[in-house]
């Protein structure tokens, strides 16, 4: 069969020659704003079985009708409460499918035996008109190939549905990128039986209480049967296994960052994505914007198939709001291989020496916090690490001496000439670094995190603060000819060859500046400065 691509923006006759085939007992892609549809007339018994043998999908599982509005409703459901309406006032056209009884012209075949039906009106103008003109409601699952992730562009149900179906109308990119959210209005409370592209929390201001199926949040057991039959199928699964890390982001970051493989690819949130230089990465959005990540977690799931990688790791949203569909979506993919990375803090501390960091990371030790020393570490693995040694010695040469102690003079000599082996040195060292940090940061409440090179090294994506410790210059003088004995022009020599106070106040997330007398007055201050960050982290 040729399948015919519509483009109705180009097309004038598009809408009336896409109804004519709905009419006729064909097969239809539809556009909507959640997912594309596979859509047929819904009333008709033969053209509905097509929809389960082009998809793949098995005949138990209940079809969805779509309908151009709130109108329509009695013609197909008996008894419609009065809040269907309300909702449907509300919601509609929009992502909200409600279950209702079904009248008997709306066949056993499309409602996979059951007594109720789904109806939902979409909110794509182009699908409501189409619709009217065929004078049917339709019946349209996502038009994806069974157990694969929905398509939300019309390339993707190309991809799926080309030369199954007679058409599909390309209507854009969906909007919201989740399917509808569907609750069932048969049974009291009312019972959210799939999260999507709208929140629960919506619901619950018109519904009041509404009671959520356990086949949302959690895998059900052996026999366990889910109130929408479809949700106990496995589902939008790439071909590669996936783990979903929940907790906050930068702990879910750095969970994936110390724990990725080779071959792996990485679904993250958009502030993270440098993190996984040299892996396939899929950006989800913004980690505050759920309406993004809605609209990319089925391509994020889908693109990986073309791939060689072997295993997935996808960071996941909080469950309020659109984060509820984007996780359970998430979570399906993964067969419910759910990690929890934790949302202990990390904060990073950075600064120029005399500066104070020293008394400050002390404070946050007295609050119970686990110092990491950045630079400690990257000692620690120049001796142990053989990976990394081979790394350097692949760029440098010969720069370990026969006891395999670093030549920091030969190192020195070929990097501080050269920019771009110093850049060179820095990657190298960084990609092993990083991940070593995120590993020993896991399973802790509270980390200060000590790296001189916090930001430059992307060591500042696993924190949720990054606090810049700056101090007035000569101050700084005073205290570190103190220290380390030195007089003042060498003092200052080394003040000025170090960033200045504006890089830190406009890099990082806070700054804490130390004008104190003694290091116990700055500790002390720092101490408060910590208690207050504490506090607004755990609003
Ligand atoms: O956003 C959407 O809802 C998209 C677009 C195309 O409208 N459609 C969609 O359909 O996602 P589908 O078939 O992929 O998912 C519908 C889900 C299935 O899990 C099915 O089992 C459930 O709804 N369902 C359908 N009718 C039902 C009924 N009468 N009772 C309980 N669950 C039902
Ligand atoms: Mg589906």
């Amino acid at each position: 069969m040729k399948t015919r691509i519509f483009h109705p923006e180009k097309e004038n006759n598009a809408i009336e020659e896409s109804a004519a085939i709905l009419r006729r007992g064909g097969l239809l892609g539809i556009p909507t704003e959640t997912v594309y549809g596979l859509g047929a007339d819904g009333l008709n018994e033969d053209a509905v079985l097509h929809i389960f043998e082009a998809k793949g999908r098995p005949q138990d599982n209940p079809l969805i009708i779509h309908v151009p509005e709130a109108g329509w409703l009695e013609r197909y459901c008996e008894d419609v409460p009065e809040v269907a309406y309300r909702l449907a006032e509300k919601f509609w056209p929009g992502p909200l499918t409600m279950i209702l009884r079904r009248k008997k012209i709306v066949p056993l075949r499309t409602t996979g035996g059951l007594e109720t039906v789904g109806v939902r009106c979409p909110d794509h103008a182009l699908t409501r008109e189409i619709i009217r003109a065929a004078g049917v409601p339709v019946a349209a699952p996502s038009g994806n190939t069974s157990g694969r992730p929905s398509p939300t562009t019309a390339g993707h149900m190309i991809e799926d549905m080309d030369g199954k179906i007679d058409g599909i109308v390309d209507g854009g990119p969906c909007s919201v990128g989740v399917e509808s959210t569907i609750i069932d209005l048969t049974v009291t409370p009312p019972r959210l039986l799939r999260p999507g592209g709208l929140p629960l929390e919506a619901l619950r201001e018109v519904l009041g209480e509404v009671a959520v199926d356990k086949a949302v949040t959690g895998k059900l057991k052996e026999g366990e049967r889910p109130r929408a039959p479809g949700m106990k199928y496995r589902h939008y699964a790439p071909k590669a296994p996936v783990t979903v890390v929940i907790g906050s982001p930068e702990r879910s970051a750095a969970w994936i960052l110390g724990a990725l493989g080779e071959k792996a690819g990485v679904i993250c949130f958009d502030e993270f994505a440098p993190l996984f230089e040299g892996h396939l990465v899929h950006r989800l959005g913004a980690a505050g914007d759920k309406a993004a990540q809605a609209r990319h977690v089925f391509d994020a799931l889908r693109t990986f198939d073309d791939t060689d990688v072997e295993e997935i790791y996808a960071q996941c949203p909080d469950e309020s709001g659109l984060g509820l569909a984007v996780s359970n979506r998430l979570k399906k993919a993964a067969g419910f291989h759910v990690v929890d990375a934790g949302s202990g803090l990390i904060f990073g501390l950075t600064g120029g020496t005399g500066a104070g960091k020293t008394s400050a990371l002390q404070a946050l030790e007295d609050l119970g916090g686990v110092i990491l020393d950045a630079d400690a570490i990257y000692h620690e693995m120049l001796r142990a690490d053989v990976s990394l040694r081979q790394d350097i010695t692949a760029s440098f040469g010969d720069v370990f001496d026969e006891n395999g102690v670093l030549d920091r003079q030969k190192l020195g000599s070929v990097v501080f000439a050269d920019e771009a082996a110093l850049a060179k040195l820095n990657a190298v060292v960084y990609a092993h670094l990083l991940p070593e940090v995120a590993r020993r940061m896991a399973g802790h409440d509270l980390v200060g995190l000590d790296a001189i090179n916090l930001l430059e090294s992307g060591m500042g994506a696993l924190c949720c603060r990054t606090v810049g410790i700056t101090a007035p210059a000569e101050l700084r003088v005073r205290r570190i000819m103190a220290r380390d004995g030195i007089d003042e022009d060498y003092a200052k020599l080394r003040i000025s060859a170090q960033k200045s106070d504006d890089y830190y106040r406009e890099n990082c997330t806070d700054v804490l500046e130390n004008r104190a007398d003694t290091p116990e007055e700055f500790r002390e201050m720092a101490r408060q400065f910590f208690i207050d960050l504490i506090k607004e982290e755990q609003q």
